[in-house]
């Protein structure tokens, strides 16, 4: 996958020549691109924004720079992705969604965010999604770019030494995962649950989807709503 990615402030992305993604990117399954906005700016200031018509608080960012730069580094065939908080939120399934992009290009808005004008006009010629982290308000774009970077790499084939690790985690059902444990077998006065030392496997997966279904139920009603009936067994009913 191709990623490019246009920021006054390229300092914010040196995370991504860590862990797993600093593999996949010297591997050769990531290719990224960082480029500064300043770059396409005429004037002695470098001048990004500007005030906003109608009047306001805040600075906008100017129409011309970012029209340059997507001219330069956005050809057709690439998919335009642009965090804001008006955005749609942010979930797995859009994480794969983009996972199947072979070219990406974010592009990061500061202050009260790029003039409109940009983005309608790079939809006339590629697929643009405006998209929102959750509902409050970053300083800039950078941060969920680093964001949705981690949740969409993970995706790629090859990057995760373990695939099966995707089909087990949290919101690939539609639900929160179970909680997990690890050695020792009691720490500090506190059990593992002694089914998942029983070496019973159907009665372990059993236990596992009760406690996504009752945690899903406790923390994120709304996920649960969600589920189609199909999505349901009978002993889930039951439960
Ligand atoms: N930029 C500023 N706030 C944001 C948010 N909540 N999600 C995505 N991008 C943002």
């Amino acid at each position: 996958m191709k990623v490019d990615i246009v920021t006054i402030f390229p300092e914010y992305f040196a995370p991504l020549d860590l862990s797993l993604i600093g593999r996949a990117r010297t591997s050769g399954l990531l290719d990224v691109a960082l480029h500064d906005l300043r770059t396409w700016t005429h004037d002695v200031h470098r001048t990004v924004d500007d005030t906003p018509y109608g009047g306001g608080a805040g600075m906008v960012m100017r129409p011309e720079p970012w029209g340059e730069a997507l001219d330069a580094v956005a050809p057709s065939g690439a998919r335009l992705v642009v965090p804001t908080p008006t955005g749609a939120p942010f979930t797995q399934a859009a994480a794969r969604e983009l996972a199947n992009a072979e070219h990406l290009v974010f592009a990061c808005g500061r202050y009260e965010g790029i003039d409109q004008r940009v983005l309608d006009h790079a939809a006339t010629r590629m697929p643009v999604s405006e998209v929102s982290l959750g509902d409050y308000v970053l300083f800039g774009g950078e941060v969920a770019v680093l964001v949705i970077l981690e949740a969409v790499v993970r995706l790629l084939p090859g990057v995760l030494g373990n695939a099966d690790s995707l089909l087990e985690e949290s919101h690939t059902d539609g639900l929160l995962e179970a909680p997990v444990y690890t050695k020792p077998a009691t720490w500090r006065g506190h059990d593992v649950p002694e089914i998942l030392r029983s070496g019973d496997h159907g009665r372990i997966a059993r236990w596992r989807r009760d406690q996504a279904l009752l945690r899903t139920a406790a923390r994120r009603p709304d996920l649960l709503a969600a589920l189609s009936p199909e999505d349901l067994d009978k002993r889930d009913m039951t439960l």
